[in-house]
């Protein structure tokens, strides 16, 4: 199960993914807007618990620049939220700091971009060993 959410500002990109996951017949929850103004803090708050709370293994979340939902996920304790608009910096976000969610902007990335992100970020595994270290560390600085 994935959890996607959106703002106002990436209603577009939450259609595009949402189709994307549909044609390959992976499960999401989805929260947010469908148009209308929403507060992305709001949102990303609500695809952070259902990641932490174990509903959904990953999350998904969009707005203008995908920072704004990046810094709001990263306050909830268990969440490592990544903004990511390449693919290096995606696979290794999820081999190296096992991230959570997904953070992308509409008003920065295409769709095409964007959607091969989620592709990379859904396929790639966490490598664990001397990454766990300091993903346990960051852990810590939560507490
Ligand atoms: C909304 O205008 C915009 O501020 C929001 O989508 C996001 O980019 C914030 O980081």
């Amino acid at each position: 199960m994935i959890a996607i959410g959106c703002d106002h500002a990436a209603v577009n990109l939450k259609q595009a993914v949402m189709q994307y996951l549909e044609e390959r017949k992976i499960q999401y929850i989805q929260f947010g807007s469908s148009g209308e103004p929403c507060d992305y803090p709001d949102v990303a708050q609500q695809v952070a618990e259902t990641v932490v709370s174990g509903k959904a293994e990953k999350g998904i979340l969009l707005c203008g620049t995908g920072v704004g939902m990046s810094i709001a996920a990263n306050k909830v304790k268990g969440i490592r939220a990544a903004v990511c608009n390449d693919c290096f910096s995606t696979r290794y976000t999820r081999k190296h700091n096992d991230a959570n969610i997904l953070c992308m902007g509409e008003r920065v990335i295409g769709t095409g971009l964007a959607l091969e992100l989620v592709e990379i970020f859904l396929e790639t595994e966490f490598e664990g060993g001397r990454h766990q270290r300091r993903v346990d560390k960051i852990t810590k600085l939560e507490n």
